[in-house]
């Protein structure tokens, strides 16, 4: 999987692998495991949800449907401190793969 993906990810080179992690179902099928277990008490992680349990949490298809939202952006809203989320560490892979799952949440 891993391997597949840095293949891909070489192949498609500078073309903007933004997009294309949101599109290639692997990493964002993990990254719905990773919301549904990691996120799913605060935010409503599933396509289409609105309300959150934590009202204060936005739901990830209102993040995904946010104008100009990025792989970059949410990378930096993860990684900058989250006050009211003190547990929530996502190792690099785990990181890539939610990004993937929420960026694909803006397409449906
Ligand atoms: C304990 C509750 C809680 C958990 C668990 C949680 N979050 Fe959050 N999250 C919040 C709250 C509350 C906010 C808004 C206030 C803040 O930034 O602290 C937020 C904000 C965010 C934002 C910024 C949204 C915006 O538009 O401002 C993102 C992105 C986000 N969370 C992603 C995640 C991801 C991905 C996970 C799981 C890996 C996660 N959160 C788990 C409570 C949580």
């Amino acid at each position: 999987m891993v391997n597949r993906f840095a293949a891909m990810v070489l192949l498609l080179g500078p073309l903007g692998s933004a997009s294309a992690l949101a599109q290639d179902p692997v990493p964002v099928q993990r990254g719905r495991a990773v919301a549904e277990s990691r996120c799913a008490a605060c935010h409503a992680v599933r396509a289409g949800e609105t309300t959150s349990p934590v009202a204060a949490a936005a739901s990830f298809t209102r993040v995904a449907a946010t104008p100009g939202m990025t792989e970059l952006a949410l990378q930096a809203m993860l990684q900058t401190s989250h006050r009211t989320m003190p547990n929530l560490i996502l190792d690099a892979d785990e990181m890539r793969d939610v990004i993937a799952y929420i960026l694909s949440l803006a397409k449906r």
